[in-house]
């Protein structure tokens, strides 16, 4: 595992948003994995930013995001496909019909979390993955105690990350219960990972994972084995961390 530090979140958002640009300038035709969250913000305007400048193009490209809240369909301002649309889809050049999250309002949300799975697999593997991460060390909605093998499934959201994402709606009582997640399995497969991870709120979360056993507890903590995962960290998130654990980027 890369541990790549830097005191401003911004320098973190443009090496990632630099590695998306080479991957796609490599291979137009790349499968992305996408996070939401406050954390790829940044990140997101900066590829806006480089398509417009004609540095980059997403128009062969497929994405696959993470996760999907229960109960809000892609048209609610807290579902993860509008921050999508707002955030990303609608600054760059995808194709219609080419970005992809799971279906919160599917009837059958079982056969949905299957569904998705079998797309994303077979796509064959993502290239590169965008992760943020809980404060309790979550990947998509994977909450502690997950099982490394899971398949993308319907998970039930921990009442701190339901505490944490509250400041997306009006109240506490508002964040659903349950999202459709990307399974842990898939996610180890995207041939590149970069996880992201902003401010204080993540230091014990980023100490478990980079220093701290492999451990179901900690879901990202089965990064260190992924062969290609970079962590990129600011002050805050690494100020649990010794400078040796990283490199100043
Ligand atoms: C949500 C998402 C995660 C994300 C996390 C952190 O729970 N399901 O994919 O990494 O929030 O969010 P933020 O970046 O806002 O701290």
């Amino acid at each position: 595992m890369n541990v790549f530090y830097a005191k401003h979140p911004d320098v973190l958002s443009r090496y990632a948003a630099d590695r998306f640009i080479e991957q796609l300038n490599k291979n137009p035709k790349s499968i992305l994995g996408l996070a939401t969250g406050s954390t790829p913000k940044k990140m997101y305007a900066y590829l806006g930013e480089d398509t417009r400048a004609g540095k980059v193009s997403f128009s062969q490209a497929r994405s696959y995001n993470l996760d999907e809240y229960v109960g809000l369909p892609g048209d609610h301002p807290a579902s993860y496909r509008y921050f999508m649309q707002e955030h990303l889809f609608s600054q760059v050049d995808f194709r219609e019909g080419t970005t992809f999250l799971p279906n919160g309002v599917a009837q059958d949300l079982e056969r949905e979390a299957l569904r998705y799975d079998n797309k994303i697999r077979e796509e064959g593997e993502m290239d590169i993955l965008i992760l943020g991460i809980g404060s309790n060390g979550h990947i998509g909605f994977n909450e502690p105690n997950i099982f490394f093998e899971a398949m993308t499934h319907v998970a039930e959201l921990d009442e701190s990350t339901r505490k944490d994402n509250s400041r997306f709606f009006d109240k506490l009582e508002d964040v659903p219960t349950h999202a459709i997640s990307m399974g842990m399995r898939v996610i180890m497969q995207s041939k590149i990972i970069l996880l992201m991870a902003f401010g204080e709120n993540k230091a014990q979360a980023i100490y478990d994972t980079i220093k701290g056993k492999i451990d179901p507890r900690v879901p990202a903590s089965i990064l260190q084995l992924h062969p290609n995962a970079t962590i990129l960290i600011d002050e805050g998130a690494a100020s649990l961390l010794e400078e040796a654990d990283y490199v100043r980027l």
